[in-house]
């Protein structure tokens, strides 16, 4: 795990939509997964700016969602897909068979999750997987006590991703489970990226980073993946404790 930390939230965001470009030149054909919420929004928008101005091509990349409410419609305001598509899918040249997401209003989850586990394992991994983190060190809808080694699955979802999870939307929502990809995608993606803005993560961040490795803090799983590459701005990093794993500013 590398931790690199950046002035601002641009410029973490800028640093982010950096290592899509460089994957991208390295393989076009890659499968990438980035997360929905409010962190990602300047990193699809830098790569939205990257597409227009030609330093990038989409064109032969796939794309997995990293997770869904279950039982929410995805034209829903607040949907992960709904987000993805109006942040990004809608604004550059991606075609629909290049995108797969979770139907999360199916009626056999175990299936749906076994079609997505073998998109991923029919293109040998997740070449790139982006990933934010929650108020409880979730990653994805890796909910706090999730298995390490879960591929997709169903989660229940903890009453802080209940409570946080409404600010995505304009009316108080049930928000009960959700289906995600697992920790076990992360730690097996050839490149797995953190991002994370804030002082309100800087508490779970220092737990998550720097703290034991449990599966009561999902995001912990970071601390063992090499391949892990931690983007902060210097908010979200104000509550680290030096460590020659840090780069970046103080
Ligand atoms: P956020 O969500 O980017 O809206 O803070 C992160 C997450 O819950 O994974």
């Amino acid at each position: 795990m590398k931790i690199s930390v950046y002035t601002h939230y641009e410029e973490m965001s800028t640093a982010a939509a950096d290592q899509v470009v460089a994957q991208l030149a390295a393989k076009p054909a890659s499968l990438l997964c980035f997360p929905s919420g409010e962190t990602p929004t300047a990193m699809l928008k830098q790569l939205v700016r990257y597409a227009e101005e030609g330093k990038i091509d989409f064109s032969a990349c796939y794309f997995i969602g990293l997770d869904e409410w279950l039982g929410m419609d995805e034209s829903m305001e607040g949907s992960c897909k709904h987000y993805m598509y109006t942040h990004f899918f809608n604004l550059v040249a991606i075609r629909p068979e290049q995108i797969v997401f979770f139907d999360a209003l199916t009626t056999d989850v175990d299936q749906e999750c076994a079609r997505v586990n073998d998109f991923i394992s029919g293109h040998n991994g997740l070449d790139l997987m982006i990933v934010g983190i929650g108020m409880n060190g979730h990653l994805g809808l890796n909910e706090p006590g999730t298995d390490f080694d879960a591929y997709a699955h169903r989660s229940s979802l903890d009453q802080v991703t209940v409570n946080v999870g409404q600010k995505y939307f304009k009316n108080d929502t049930v928000l009960k489970e959700g289906i995600t990809l697992g920790l076990r995608h992360l730690k097996e993606a050839k490149k797995a990226v953190l991002i994370a803005s804030g002082t309100k993560k800087a508490p779970i961040l220092a737990a998550a980073l720097q703290g034991e490795v449990t599966i009561d803090v999902p995001a912990s799983i970071l601390q063992d993946i090499p391949q892990a590459l931690i983007l902060l701005d210097k908010a979200a990093a104000s509550a680290l404790k030096e460590s020659p794993h840090i780069q970046g500013v103080k």
